[in-house]
């Protein structure tokens, strides 16, 4: 058997004692990792006590502990901070907590119905922390500060204050396994930096914005995320790529006045196109709303997802076609999980040959995703007539309405919405 690589001292009594993962090709379901992953752990000695500071994958047990006893011995252990619970870094903690019995547990308020099904244990000890709390070990003080959602609710971010060492969780990580572990010693892994950033921070993106103005007033040496590489030459660039990466943008071009409204579309035979126009049209009509408009089957949906992240509302024109709206709609669709959608305004329009029920699913989908719909789409059978296009114009204006706050708001009788139902049937 291979043998296995020692801890590594990453400052003056503190230890990385984690796992290597090189074999990991998926993370999470969704993310590739071409270069495996680490599940990093560490270990700060103190005058009067000693911390470990998160765990590693179950499977990945017996690493962490031969790593550990290389630098504690499990009674000298006072204090375990588990900055995050989901299982890659939790996975290890019921066995470190029946080795070293005597250790009090850190953790987040959030973080105590993870504990409780991670532990099955009655009558657990632990203690709940947040911004400004602090553990003294003797020379080497622990200062916890509350980061949530970054990834999950229960996430939290430990200082040592003495060290300017920030032991991060998976903020300012990254899938990256490389046994050399300190950035200024790996190899090159900055895409690998950002795909994290896009896939696990970007849906907190607000989070992370919270989250950074508590972080960066910290004169940080080092950053010691969950996850890749210790981050311990220009250990402060990478808190300032997140304020770059988290920062709105197209606001500056739009300006803080203007709400930006996305008019996607896709068209088989010319006729959802005529309604996408129309539509734009109509928003173009309200003032203070800035309009786009976008063919969805010249481009792939990239670059569009940044685009909506920055939109106040999006709507979508899609054929039907055998009964569902078409493949990049959808495809479009589902990659808006990586981004904050929650709350924007949406609407469905488009053509349709027989049934029509590509608007309904695509409403249905917006709905799922949590935005508004608060406009009924617009049919039209084959070709749009001039009133099907009028409808087009009033969808676009009652939307762009919507989003700059300027709608007339009237009852609608009960009466007239059946007879707007009927009028879809
Ligand atoms: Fe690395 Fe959210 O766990």
């Amino acid at each position: 058997m291979k043998p296995i690589p020692g801890a590594v001292e990453i400052a003056s009594g503190t230890h990385w004692i984690g796992a290597l993962d090189p074999g990991l090709r998926e993370f999470d379901i969704i993310l590739k990792t071409a270069n495996g992953t680490t599940y990093n752990s560490y270990c700060v000695r103190g005058e009067n006590g000693v911390a470990i500071i998160d765990t590693v994958k179950a499977s990945h047990a017996e690493e962490f502990f031969h790593r550990l006893e290389q630098v504690a011995r499990y009674d000298e252990i006072s204090t375990i901070v588990l900055n995050h619970l989901e299982p890659d870094h939790s996975g290890a903690l019921p066995e470190l907590m029946r080795r070293a019995p005597q250790a009090k547990l850190y953790i987040s308020a959030k973080a105590q119905l993870m504990l409780k099904a991670l532990v099955k244990t009655d009558g657990l000890d632990f203690n709940i922390v947040q911004t400004g709390d602090s553990v003294d070990l003797g020379g080497r003080t622990l200062r916890f500060f509350s980061t949530p959602f970054l990834h999950w609710p229960d996430t939290q971010c430990t200082l040592v204050e003495e060290q300017d060492i920030l032991f991060s969780g998976d903020v300012f990580g990254c899938h990256f396994c490389d046994s050399r572990l300190f950035n200024d010693q790996v190899g090159d892994f900055r895409f690998s930096f950002e795909y994290y950033y896009q896939h696990i921070m970007r849906p907190f993106r607000e989070h992370v914005l919270e989250a950074l103005e508590l972080l960066e007033p910290l004169p940080l040496k080092l950053i010691a995320p969950a996850h890749g590489p210790i981050l311990r030459d220009a250990a402060q660039s990478y808190v300032r790529r997140y304020r770059q990466l988290a920062s709105p943008l197209l606001h500056n071009e739009v300006g803080a006045d203007n709400k930006s409204l996305l008019v996607f579309y896709i068209s088989s035979y010319g006729n959802t196109v005529l309604m996408a126009r129309a539509v734009a049209e109509g928003a173009e009509a309200v003032s203070g709303v800035r309009v786009s408009l976008y063919d969805l089957q010249a481009m792939g949906d990239l670059p569009f997802v940044d685009l909506i992240e920055e939109a106040d509302g999006i709507a979508f024109g899609s054929p039907t076609i055998n009964g569902d709206a078409v493949k990049p709609v959808w495809d479009m669709l589902s990659s808006l999980a990586v981004i904050k959608v929650r709350d924007k305004f949406g609407a469905a329009f488009g053509s349709y040959g027989w049934s029509g029920e590509a608007i309904n699913m695509i409403e249905d989908r917006l709905r799922g995703l949590k935005l508004r719909v608060p406009i009924k789409g617009v049919r039209a059978r084959l070709i749009p007539t001039g009133e099907e296009l009028d409808k087009c114009r009033d969808l676009g204006k009652q939307l762009a309405q919507h989003l700059t706050g300027t709608l007339d708001r009237r009852v609608i009788s009960m009466s007239e919405l059946l007879a707007q139902e009927q009028s879809h049937a």
